[in-house]
């Protein structure tokens, strides 16, 4: 099982690292930490809780195993066993158990299902404008910037002091709230405040398999910096004047300025594990939480092992809204995690917002680039050469002192950007065709990126002089906005299918990820420059992944709870997915820059670009209940213990299995299995859509066109007279037993011409195999 946590960037390889080292020490210890799922309806009437149930199953089966085996080990029996005992996400436990231990487990009553405990890897000023929030009208007024709503984020911990957690202005704590800012190193309970309602921190599972680790900080302040990024993204408040030395001026807000902040550490530097992510969410869904906010996710699982598909059922139940990253290992096909068809799984692209730095070449032309250098060029002027590929070693008298140019012709800008890394130019030039270039900007050396057109200015004027002649400086700090096309879906973003559900199509939506500025703890030196003997720190950074997508999509969903706080997770859900943008801002479609700049497919983005104030008034919401989500694990053919693992009760039915979930989006696949005597295959769906305007209203279908099949709808019109009132259609799919094109997409529309009401869903056909995953 891999886990990733979703960020494009090269300050986190340092992340990296500390995961590997967990992962060998892990080898060492015989005994394991398991996560161990029961049936509560099992437990013996005895017992006052199921905690002392299962501390009791735990101790009893300590006391058999010492008895019935030889073991010289008799002192490591009971009590510390029990590493945590859940309440809420799971019906379960974690502990440390032996082989044995854990087949004596598997035969006591109530035994569901276990998992050996695994490590998790992990995978603003402008981008709330770019969402078209504005203080005059729409969602930020609707919603009164998501008042009250309280976001829970599990993550790396917070920096309580960074400005976006100051509480200015905000009212008295929801009295619902049941959350505590807990104390621990470096972090007392005066931290918290009207903003950050709670503070909690778990690494009982990491120290279960390191039990003598020493933490470098034993509290939920975050010392790696991702969660106070994330967590300022959805709920920042205000701070003027925030940058990333000088790049993206402005002030700095999260997207439900008003929302609460409930940080929920189970990302360690030393490591991370599924038994503490387990209960974190545990914790959350026990505080009350309205949102939680998870940009981490599982990779290649099947959904009944998925640990945060496990945890979210049960926020579900509860309706609690869950968002979680797609992940970052795209731009391949079925790179996805979190494909969960009950949370709300997000892709990432662009902003309208570019970071500059500007070449002026001796004869006073001056070329424009990309760049995120912190300081400046010095001295300010020197030689300019031209070096070639880059990719192998360079000579050190060519690069001395002198700013290199380098041609990116094979695609490898990453070697040529080490290459001068470890050289002693001043600079460097890296003439490129990509565009994905977001983990290349934030250098530790003077670097600009050039495309092409750019590039032959500078390599002209190279030569036509001779090298110890051609000079140039470099400026630094530049911030464009409204550049275009935007948004353009971003490489890194992991594409559908899911993995675990592929008849769910995923993503479900996109939203701003690449080049984000949130706030950063104090003195990591991750976002730090040296100028002599001076190191200089910056409170906001500039990241980019699925994970920084995530979180704006948790501050739309409070902006939206607030201003409906009748709506379920999937109302909520739905209402942003069908008013999604598939257009970008020179209204031609959404770009993905993994797939040469093509229109980018529902694979990569999903219904599109969330619009939240568009999403205020959906007017039709596909719904989705407990039920229907456990109609389809019937549906897939999931043993009775697969689906008791993650709805926890046993009293669920199967009468109604079903693959056909009340989805706002279509995907049907035409994989050549369905070989009938016909030569023709067809695909129906149903659904069942909810009107949430006021008044009456009629709704037109529009259907795009597909190449090859034929795709009707009926009925054709749908009229309603008051709110929440239902009705159901038919999608139908007719077309060849096996499809020519991989992918094929077009979008279904229910249009209100009076109210400008759009409700679109994206369908996509595919002759990818369905049988993928959990079939
Ligand atoms: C918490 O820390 C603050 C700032 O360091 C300090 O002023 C305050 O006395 C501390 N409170 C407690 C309860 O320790
Ligand atoms: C932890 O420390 C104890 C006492 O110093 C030692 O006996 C034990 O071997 C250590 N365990 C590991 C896993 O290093
Ligand atoms: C972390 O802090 C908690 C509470 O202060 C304490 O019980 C625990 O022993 C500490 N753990 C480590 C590894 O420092
Ligand atoms: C670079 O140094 C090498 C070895 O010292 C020498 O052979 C070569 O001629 C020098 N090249 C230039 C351009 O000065
Ligand atoms: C950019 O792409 C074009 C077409 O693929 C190619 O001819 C050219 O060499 C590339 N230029 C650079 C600088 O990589
Ligand atoms: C590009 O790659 C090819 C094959 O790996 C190699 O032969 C060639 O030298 C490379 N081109 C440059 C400009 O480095
Ligand atoms: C589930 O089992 C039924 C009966 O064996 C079968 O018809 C159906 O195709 C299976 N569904 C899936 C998704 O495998
Ligand atoms: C679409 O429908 C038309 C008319 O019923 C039929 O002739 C055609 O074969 C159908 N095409 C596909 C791809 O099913
Ligand atoms: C068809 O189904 C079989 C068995 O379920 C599976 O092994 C195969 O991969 C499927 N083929 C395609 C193209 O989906």
């Amino acid at each position: 099982m891999a886990y990733s946590f979703p960020m494009a960037n090269h300050i986190f390889s340092v992340w990296l690292l500390s995961i590997s080292l967990s992962k060998t020490l892990l080898v060492l210890a015989d005994p394991h930490t398991y996560i161990v799922h029961m049936d509560l309806s099992a437990m013996p009437l005895s017992f006052s809780s199921h905690h002392s149930w299962f501390s009791a199953t735990l101790d009893s089966i300590a006391a058999t195993t010492t008895t019935t085996t030889t073991s010289t080990l008799s002192s490591s029996s009971s009590p510390s066993k029990l590493i945590y005992s859940y309440t809420n996400a799971i019906n379960g436990f974690t502990a440390i158990l032996s082989p044995s231990e854990l087949e004596t487990v598997k035969s006591s009553p109530g035994y569901l299902s276990s998992v050996k405990d695994t490590t998790v890897q992990l995978d603003t000023t402008h981008s709330t404008q770019f969402l078209g929030l504005n203080s005059n009208s729409g969602a930020w007024s609707v919603a009164d910037y998501g008042k009250d709503v309280i976001i829970g984020v599990v993550d790396t911990g917070i920096w309580p002091e960074s400005g976006s957690f100051n509480d200015d202005g905000m009212g008295a704590i929801p009295s619902r709230w049941k959350g505590e800012c807990e104390e621990g190193f470096q972090f007392n309970s005066s931290l918290c405040n009207k903003k950050l309602i709670g503070a909690r921190y778990f690494n009982k599972g990491l120290l279960s398999h390191h039990p003598n680790l020493t933490l470098s900080m034993n509290s939920t302040r975050d010392t790696i910096g991702h969660g106070t990024h994330t967590s300022s993204t959805a709920a920042g408040s205000y701070v003027k004047g925030a940058s990333y030395f000088g790049y993206g001026t402005g002030t700095a807000t999260g997207v439900a300025p008003r929302a609460r902040v409930a940080m929920y550490k189970a990302v360690w530097e030393e490591g991370a594990f599924v038994s503490d992510i387990l209960a974190a969410i545990d914790q959350s869904i026990m505080d009350g939480v309205d949102v939680i906010s998870l940009s981490l996710g599982a990779d290649d699982i099947p959904l009944y092992q998925d640990p945060i598909a496990i945890a979210t059922f049960a926020a579900l139940e509860k309706g609690i809204f869950v968002s979680a990253s797609a992940g970052n290992n795209g731009p391949y096909l079925r790179s996805l995690h979190n494909g969960t068809p009950w949370v709300l799984t997000v892709a990432a692209s662009t902003i309208d917002r570019e970071f500059t730095g500007i070449l002026k070449l001796g004869n006073g032309v001056s070329v424009t680039g990309l760049a995120l250098y912190p300081g400046n060029l010095n001295p300010s002027q020197a030689p300019i050469v031209y070096v070639g590929a880059c990719e192998n070693e360079v000579e050190a008298n060519k690069t001395d002192r002198k700013i290199v140019v380098c041609l990116d012709k094979n695609d490898t800008l990453s070697e040529q950007f080490y290459t001068i890394q470890s050289s002693n130019a001043l600079g460097a030039i890296f003439i490129t065709n990509k565009t994905d270039l977001e983990s290349f900007m934030q250098s530790t050396y003077p670097v600009l990126l050039l495309n092409p057109q750019s590039g032959k200015i500078v390599m002209d004027y190279i030569k036509k002089l001779e090298h110890s002649e051609a000079k140039a400086s470099m400026k630094f700090h530049g911030t464009r906005l409204q550049t275009k096309p935007a948004p353009r879906v971003s490489s890194y973003s992991s594409r559908g299918p899911s993995y675990s559900v592929p008849i769910v199509l995923k993503p479900d939506l996109t939203a701003p990820g690449s080049l984000i500025l949130a706030s950063w703890p104090d003195s990591l030196s991750s976002a730090s420059i040296k100028t002599g003997n001076e190191e200089l720190f910056s409170k906001f950074n500039l990241l980019s992944g699925t994970s920084m997508a995530c979180p704006h999509v948790s501050g739309v969903a409070a902006l939206l709870k607030a201003a409906h706080p009748e709506w379920s997770p999937s109302a909520i859900r739905s209402a942003m997915m069908t008013t999604s943008e598939n257009l970008d801002n020179t209204f031609k479609p959404i770009q993905d820059i993994g797939d040469d700049n093509k229109p980018a497919t529902p694979f990569a983005m999903g219904s599109g670009h969330v619009a939240p104030n568009k999403a205020l008034n959906p007017g039709l919401i596909y719904d989705v209940n407990a039920q229907d989500y456990i109609n389809l694990l019937c549906g897939l053919n999931y043993t009775q213990n697969q689906i008791q693992t993650i709805t926890r009760s046993s009293t669920f039915s199967c009468s109604n299995p079903s693959l056909d979930i009340n989805y706002p989006s279509f995907i049907a696949y035409f994989d050549g299995n369905d070989t009938k005597s016909t030569a023709k295959v067809v695909k129906e769906f149903k659904r069942t859509v909810t009107y949430v305007g006021v008044g009456s209203s009629t709704f037109i279908a529009k259907l795009t066109s597909i190449s090859g099949l034929n795709v009707t709808v009926t009925p054709k019109k749908m009229s309603f007279e008051s709110k929440n009132e239902k009705k159901s259609y038919m999608l139908r799919i007719e077309g060849p037993t096996t499809l020519q094109d991989q992918v094929v997409y077009g979008f279904l529309s229910w249009i209100e011409s009076t109210r400008k009401i759009v409700v679109r869903s994206p369908i996509v056909v595919t002759s990818l195999a369905s049988t993928v995953g959990t079939f």
